[in-house]
């Protein structure tokens, strides 16, 4: 096992590429130049880019306007599905070409894609200068000067991911992400992920702790554990308690970060129903911290279809987990995620996934055509569904999602809920965003008085009750209560 973090990178020299890859960071000698970071894909990679920023911006590169004046330019990927994967070829066409007239650009590929296609990436884009895998984003500075010495990088290996020493530069002052667990040890037989963000590695509690102390000290108020199969965290982790439980899981996780002083807010993604405890609900429910709200993917609402997924659970278990959530909770608000068109699935096990949704009541689904991954079992088997028949159920369930969500924001009418100020909304410069606990984006006048404009406007970070007036599926507006 590889504990230490040294192992280097596979190197590979450039297949006679359009620019020497090399030439890219010497040019630019101390001042660095600029960076662009575009993200695709899920929490964990903007996690990762927040990281990536903050080792760019030590090294000297500050951040460049647009996207086609910068010095250096990294794609964080995804390739969940199909068409994640192919908007980063499309993005990176645009920059070889840049690349062939501009050879002092450096180029960076990181994230899955990366880790899936590794070298073979280098073969499709010649110009790239770094091609990085998803646990290298901690070593982002050490790949670079590799680069610097004119070398050709592909860094895909396994790696132990180390504590990063470097702050994140991160987008929000105010609410903030922190990996808990990285990788994935499940086996869905339709997901890429286990294959690009490789095995489970749980950070220590102590570690996570500093982390929020740190965030808190800078004045950031709302805090998102983070992981694929957040209920798995501790899982690889040595200890048992004298009741013969692990010492580490997620609940007791929740337990030690909650009194994080200035912290006010807790949520944690993504929950795994094979894993999700009575002893967490039962957690959630007794921390004040923690939101009332809960992302609980189910991904169909057949049994067979979910032993084809081998997901591990039944329909029945995910119904008792929602049951025991609300019995202890009775707003909480729930959102999953779901894949229509799942090979072999049968209209009629496509309906009990539309029942579901409207039985349980989510506010919020996110929706997803199955779509063939490499290595992943699915992807080979013969019963795949027609594009058509992928579109037809698609917009079908989309519009239930937003029935359903619509019935499930009507409650929040007359209500005064508290919401925490993430900033100004960008389409309207008069008023400010923020979330409820529940996670309903909500929309309110920055004026704290429009009739006392010395008052000032409410600002990021602060936590204000609104009355809510409009509802709509999606969001909310509303009035501040007290001023
Ligand atoms: N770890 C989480 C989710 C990871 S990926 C979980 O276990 O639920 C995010 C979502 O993408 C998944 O919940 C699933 O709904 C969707 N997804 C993953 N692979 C997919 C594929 N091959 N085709 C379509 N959707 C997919
Ligand atoms: Fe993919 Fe399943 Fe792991 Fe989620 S739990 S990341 S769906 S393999
Ligand atoms: Fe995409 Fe990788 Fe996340 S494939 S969904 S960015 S783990």
């Amino acid at each position: 096992m590889a504990e230490t973090g040294l192992m280097t990178a596979t190197q590979s020299q450039a297949p006679a590429a359009a620019a020497a890859p090399g030439a890219a960071i010497s040019a630019q000698a101390s001042g660095r130049g600029s960076y662009w970071i575009t993200t695709f894909g899920c929490q964990m990679n903007k996690a990762d880019s927040e990281r990536m920023a903050g080792i760019l911006e030590s090294m000297g590169y500050r951040e460049a306007s647009a996207e086609l004046e910068a010095d250096l330019v990294l794609y964080n990927t995804c390739t969940i599905r199909d068409n994640a994967e192919q908007k980063v070829y499309s993005y990176l066409g645009r920059q070889a070409q840049r690349k062939r007239s501009n050879p002092s650009l450096t180029l960076v590929v990181a994230g899955c894609v990366a880790q899936q296609e590794g070298e073979s990436l280098l073969r499709r884009v010649p110009e790239l200068d770094l091609v990085m895998g998803p646990q290298h984003a901690n070593r982002l500075d050490a790949l670079l000067a590799q680069v610097e010495q004119g070398q050709q990088v592909v860094a895909t290996e396994e790696h132990h991911i180390l504590e990063d020493i470097t702050t994140a530069r991160r987008d929000s002052s105010v609410c903030g992400w922190v990996n808990v667990i990285y990788g994935c040890n499940e086996r869905c037989t339709y997901c890429v992920v286990p294959s690009v963000r490789g095995k489970e590695q749980s950070r220590l509690p102590e570690a996570i702790r500093l982390e929020m102390e740190g965030l808190a000290a800078q004045g950031f108020k709302e805090i998102t554990l983070l992981g694929q199969n957040i209920d798995a965290y501790g899982r690889d982790l040595p200890g048992i308690t004298p009741e013969g439980r692990r010492q580490h899981t997620l609940t007791d996780l929740l337990q030690f970060v909650h009194d994080v002083q200035g912290i006010e807010r807790i949520r944690f993604a993504t929950s795994h129903p094979r894993y999700f405890t009575e002893r967490l609900i039962d957690a959630c429910a007794d921390l004040d911290k923690v939101c009332e709200h809960f992302h609980i993917p189910f991904q169909s609402g057949d049994d067979d279809v979910l032993k084809a997924m081998a997901r591990g659970y039944t329909v029945d278990r995910y119904r008792r987990i929602i049951e025991r959530i609300r019995q202890r909770m009775p707003d909480a608000a729930i959102s999953a995620d779901v894949i229509v068109a799942f090979p072999g699935e049968t209209d009629a096990q496509y309906r009990r996934t539309l029942a579901l949704i409207e039985e349980i009541g989510f506010d919020q689904v996110n929706t997803a055509a199955y779509s063939p991954r490499p290595n992943t079992p699915a992807a080979d088997w013969p019963d795949q569904l027609s594009e058509a028949v992928k579109v037809e159920r698609l917009q079908e369930i989309n519009a239930l999602v937003e029935r359903v969500a619509r019935a499930r924001s009507a409650r929040y009418a007359g209500r005064s809920e508290q919401v925490l100020v993430e900033g100004t909304n960008p389409k309207n410069p008069d008023q400010v965003m923020g979330r409820t606990r529940s996670n309903r984006l909500t929309f309110f006048p920055a004026a704290r008085n429009p009739a006392q404009p010395e008052l000032g406007h409410w600002q990021a970070g602060d936590l204000v009750a609104v009355r809510i007036e409009a509802v709509r599926a999606f969001s909310l507006s509303g009035q501040a209560v007290d001023r």
